[in-house]
């Protein structure tokens, strides 16, 4: 079910970078720092990249920038046809989802995304969490940028203010797609196996890390 919103993509995709850019009143906040929040991603991943969900391939240029190995991975294939253009000719799109994949040729480090988790329901997050854990070696990590929220008031409130801005294409984006609250999220994470860092990029969107910590010993 994970391409549920993929339509809404379809439609997007020659616009999606008048959104990133700030041009748009609804989603300036948002995307408020876009450049930067990527910035840090691609700073904080390893070698050896997946990335689910590349749109327009803006983090995608930051981690070929940065030397990284990257497997981009996009199920629009209207994103995939207009991306092609900004990337390399060598770098081949991967046709698949946060769920459903084929696995790269190298081994992964480092699985990546960005505005891209929340499309995933509650139980999908946690069942590719799992997945994603028993791909990564220790001391791999998943790093996702994504809007989500501290508690479910804080949710309210934005989705009552984007009504009484007339935000509604943003109001209704903030009441169909899955987006996370962050003690939740937290949680999952923490069952499939990894340790959490959270960093705050503006009023919407969070960096979360998942760390695959090597094994320990118990201390004596
Ligand atoms: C809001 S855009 C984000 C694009 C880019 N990552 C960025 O930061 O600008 C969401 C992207 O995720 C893709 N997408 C939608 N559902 C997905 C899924 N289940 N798995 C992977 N990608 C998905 C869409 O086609 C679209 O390209």
């Amino acid at each position: 079910m994970g391409r549920e919103f993929l339509d809404i993509f379809t439609g997007w995709a020659k616009d999606y970078d008048t959104f990133t850019t700030g041009s748009d009143d609804q989603y300036k906040e948002v995307f408020r720092g876009y450049d930067g929040i990527l910035q840090t991603i691609a700073d904080c991943s390893g070698s050896h990249v997946i990335e689910f969900g590349i749109g327009t391939g803006n983090l995608t240029k930051k981690l070929l920038a940065a030397g990284r190995t990257v497997y981009p991975i996009e199920p629009s294939e209207e994103m995939r046809y207009l991306v092609a253009a900004k990337l390399p000719e060598n770098i081949e799109i991967i046709d698949g989802d946060m769920q459903d994949f084929p696995l790269p040729p190298f081994k992964v480090d480092t699985i990546i995304s960005s505005y891209v988790f929340h499309h995933l329901k509650r139980e999908e997050k946690a069942e590719v969490l799992t997945h994603y854990f028993d791909l990564l070696e220790d001391g791999g990590k998943v790093l996702f940028a994504d809007t989500m929220f501290m508690d479910h008031a804080f949710y309210e409130e934005k989705v009552a203010e984007a009504a009484r801005n007339h935000f509604y294409g943003l109001k209704a984006d903030l009441e169909r797609e899955y987006y996370p609250m962050i003690p939740d999220l937290y949680h999952q994470f923490n069952d499939a196996g990894f340790s959490v860092s959270l960093m705050q990029m503006n009023t919407f969107v969070w960096i979360i890390e998942g760390v695959k910590e090597a094994w320990q010993p118990p201390k004596r």
